[in-house]
């Protein structure tokens, strides 16, 4: 974990209200793995950081995807090309497969979508299916960048493209046949809740990355806690910033 100055290069819109930041570092950045984050010094009358999921990276390069819900993501949609910032990164322990997850689910809500693109990146020699939802036509994003590695099924609340309904709702249609290893998911809470019911019920694992509010990010003050359940049942409280914020979904309380 460093803090270091990134260099905004491209700024792009991707759907109302959704815009895709790409910064360059002139030093070498750190080893960064799928699903981690960085925190990310906004400027202005902003002094806590803002979290946002690792969407690509290189060795000096990150680019996120950022949804303008705020007044710190509205700073940063004011953001000019060649503006810097600073940024600690990675955070967090991002998303592991192991060598028995063959053929991997990947299940994205939204803006949720984002950190799931470099799961393939990370670990190419696996099987991807893709499952992604949003809102309505406009708000569709991604699904040139999921299609590179397996089929995606599109899904829209009101239909007005792909598959019409919840993603969970339609993926649960097809599960049975899809028969993934894992399914490894990021999105809302309530999508999150629907999720962990299909993990439930049809017993395969599934590993999420979810909605948590921050302070530090680095582990010392407990703004980011959140409940989760040990092996021997015991409810402790985790740091979603440092101990996630990738946790086995049915192991959390949402
Ligand atoms: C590990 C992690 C990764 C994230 N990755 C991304 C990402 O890749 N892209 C992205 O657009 N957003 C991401 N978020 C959410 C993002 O950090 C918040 O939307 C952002 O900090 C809001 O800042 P703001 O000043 O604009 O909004 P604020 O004024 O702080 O809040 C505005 C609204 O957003 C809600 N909000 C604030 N923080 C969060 C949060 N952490 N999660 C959910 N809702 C929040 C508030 O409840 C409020 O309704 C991530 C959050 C976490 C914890
Ligand atoms: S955000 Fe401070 S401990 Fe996690």
């Amino acid at each position: 974990m460093k803090d270091v100055k990134l260099k905004l290069t491209r700024k792009k819109t991707l759907s109302e209200g959704v815009l895709e930041f790409e910064f360059f570092s002139d030093e070498k950045l750190p080893q960064m793995h799928c699903g981690q984050f960085l925190h990310l010094r906004v400027g202005g009358e902003f002094l806590l950081r803002r979290p946002f999921c690792l969407y690509k990276y290189g060795e000096r390069s990150v680019t996120l995807i950022v949804a303008v819900v705020g007044g710190g993501t509205k700073r940063m949609s004011e953001m000019k090309e060649g503006e810097e910032v600073m940024a600690v990164l990675p955070i967090g322990n991002g998303f592991t497969l192991e060598d028995e997850h063959k053929k991997i689910l990947l299940l994205g809500g939204g803006v949720g979508c984002a950190p799931l693109v470099s799961v393939p990146l990370t670990y190419p020699n696996k099987e991807y299916v893709s499952y992604i939802g949003f809102s309505t036509a406009n708000a569709v994003m991604f699904e040139d960048e999921f299609s590179k590695f397996g089929s995606v099924t599109v899904c829209t609340d009101d239909g007005s493209t792909g598959r019409k309904g919840y993603v969970t709702d339609v993926l649960r249609e097809d599960i049975e046949k899809i028969k993934p290893d894992v399914i490894l998911t990021c999105g809302n809470t309530p999508m999150l809740k629907a999720a962990a019911r299909l993990s439930a019920e049809t017993k395969i694992p599934a590993y999420m990355s979810g909605e948590t509010r921050m302070g530090c990010g680095v582990g010392a003050c407990l703004v980011c806690a959140c409940a989760v359940k040990e092996k021997n049942g015991t409810i402790v409280h985790k740091r979603a910033c440092v101990d996630g914020p990738v946790f086995k979904l049915e192991d959390v309380l949402l």
